[in-house]
């Protein structure tokens, strides 16, 4: 057997089970989808959101990106948080990066990882440049990744609390809550970094807009 096929075959096993402890299952998640949260984290293969929080299918809105990365002009991502936000209604948003990140370690290397990558990874360097004096004086190298992990999830919810989607639906519904959290490759387990509520006064008056 192909290494594909085994998926397809887990899939036929997988549905088969679910109608058995659950006939209605299927039928139910297929009328409306009312997920609570919409989760932004990293594509590391080690880091499913689903896994890791002990939720299933319905709960979680996801989207994943290298080293979980809020970029103000990324239209892909900012779909997703629309969507999110204003459609589905989500009541929290979790950015959720990880140490050990392979990203976050290549954005600290001076390595070329060609232009598109490098374009990704600028984001990530210009975190490391905005708290140099702080990661300069870890020394343990994977340490100094580690807080830079946390400090670019800080910077991801800042940057989410600074849009006018974010804004519209605190003005509207006092939600979405932000979070920002780092899963532990090595415990399994998710350290949480940074909240921000639904509060106008959390923003920098630079980037509020007062009139929507
Ligand atoms: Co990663």
């Amino acid at each position: 057997m192909k290494s594909y096929e085994k998926l397809l075959e887990a899939n036929k096993k997988w549905a088969a089970e679910k109608l058995k402890t659950d006939p209605e299952y299927f039928s139910r998640l297929e009328e409306v989808q009312d997920p609570e949260f919409f989760w932004i984290g990293c594509s590391d293969s080690r880091v499913p959101a689903n896994v890791i929080t002990g939720t299933t299918s319905g709960e979680i809105f996801v989207h994943r990106n290298i080293a979980n990365v809020v970029l103000h002009t990324d239209v892909n991502l900012f779909s997703v948080l629309d969507y999110a936000v204003t459609e589905l209604k989500v009541r929290h948003i979790i950015v959720c990066g990880h140490y050990g990140c392979g990203g976050i370690k290549a954005a600290m290397s001076n390595h070329d990882y060609r232009q598109t990558l490098n374009m990704w990874l600028r984001t990530i360097k210009d975190v490391y440049h905005n708290h140099q004096e702080e990661l300069d004086a870890i020394e343990d190298l994977d340490k100094r990744a580690d807080r830079l992990t946390e400090l670019n999830v800080i910077d991801n919810i800042k940057k989410l609390a600074k849009t006018s989607v974010i804004q519209k639906a605190w003005k509207e519904r006092q939600a979405p809550h932000l979070h920002g959290w780092v899963y532990g490759l090595k415990d399994g387990l998710i350290n949480t970094v940074t909240e921000i509520s639904p509060d106008i006064s959390n923003i920098d008056p630079l980037y509020v807009y007062d009139d929507l």
